[in-house]
């Protein structure tokens, strides 16, 4: 990418589209345009063409979806499957018809088999059966992975596609309804010290494993592969190390200074015992993490207490 060249970042309002914006910028792009949800529904085929055909952006970073935790995902999977398509196939169509020279793709680990290998290298892919409890949004991630792929071998695009592990930073969604693992418990250690409470009880046995990035480190890895990576498979993008869910809020419990004590519901499922991406391929090509466990634990604790003063002022 030229530093005058045109980006556009799709989903720019979100945690990994602001820090895609907040690394273009550090690197010297200026030429980045952006389109708020209200602004452009990509949802809308018609309205994504003529945003295409106006603009005819050189670069994109597709990272606009309807992401949710694990309750959204099991109570809406007609939604996530139907709104995460849409979005895929009209971004991805227009981009071709409008000669863009490279899209990148955030796509998510949500595509690899339930019961899956550990840790998942990218041969694992459609090996077995999604999932249920996200169903939806893994088959609609799938598809954008495959639909980069498809157009790359049919109309020599390119266009590329990222799996990513659980993300968390600044910017993260921490409503009690929709959040992931970390802005959840994040929130909740945090009433937990603000009421006094005695414990704090975190759902299942807090033995499961799982792999985090910050967002930084996300846009960082994408950037990458948008410089240094061409080809029809998707690059795992995630934390070699993985961590159990007792673990993890141990940590969050020490950053947001909560002192009762940790309980655990059983009576709610663990999940996979483990799940991790295998991240060789793109440590070989040379990238590598910045951000740290706790230090990214740090500073997206602090990202909620600006969020939460900003909405008492
Ligand atoms: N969060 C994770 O742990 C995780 C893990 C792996 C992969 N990913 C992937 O990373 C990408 C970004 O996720 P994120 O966590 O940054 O999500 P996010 O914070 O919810 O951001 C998503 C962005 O997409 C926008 N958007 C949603 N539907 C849209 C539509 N129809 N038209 C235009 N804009 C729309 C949202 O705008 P509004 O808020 O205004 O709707 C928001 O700005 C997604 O592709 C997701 O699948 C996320």
């Amino acid at each position: 990418m030229e530093k005058q060249d045109k980006i556009y970042v799709a989903g720019h309002g979100g945690m990994v589209g602001s820090a895609l914006v907040r690394k273009l910028k550090k690197e010297g792009y200026e030429n980045i345009i952006v389109r708020t949800h209200k602004e452009l529904d990509l949802s809308c085929q018609e309205a994504v063409e003529q945003f295409f055909a106006e603009e005819k952006p050189d670069y994109v970073f597709l990272a606009a979806a309807k992401v949710g935790g694990i309750h959204a995902n099991e109570a809406a999977p007609a939604d996530f499957l139907r709104i995460n398509v849409q979005i895929e196939m009209n971004v991805m169509w227009a981009a071709y018809k409008n000669h863009v020279k490279k899209l990148c793709f955030i796509g998510s680990g949500s595509i690899y088999p339930v019961n899956c290998p550990q840790p998942m290298k990218e041969e694992y892919l459609l090996s077995g059966p999604f999932e249920r409890k996200n169903e939806g949004y893994g088959i609609a991630k799938m598809v954008g992975t495959k639909m980069c792929e498809y157009l790359n071998r049919q109309y020599g695009t390119d266009f590329i596609a990222a799996a990513i592990c659980n993300i968390y930073g600044p910017g993260d969604n921490y409503s009690p309804e929709s959040s992931h693992v970390v802005p959840a418990l994040v929130r909740k250690f945090h009433e937990g010290k603000i009421q006094n409470k005695e414990k704090v009880t975190l759902y299942g046995t807090g033995t499961a494993v799982r792999s985090f990035l910050y967002a930084d480190d996300v846009a960082d890895a994408c950037y990458f592969l948008m410089e240094h990576y061409s080809g029809d498979a998707c690059i795992n993008v995630g934390h070699e190390k993985g961590i159990s869910i007792g673990e993890l809020g141990k940590i969050i419990k020490e950053i947001t200074g909560f002192e009762g004590e940790i309980a655990y519901d059983s009576h709610y499922p663990d999940g996979s015992p483990e799940i991790r991406l295998d991240t060789s391929r793109l440590s070989s090509m040379g990238w590598k993490p910045v951000y740290g466990l706790r230090d990214g634990l740090k500073r997206t604790y602090e990202d909620y207490l600006d969020k939460e003063t900003a909405t008492r002022l």
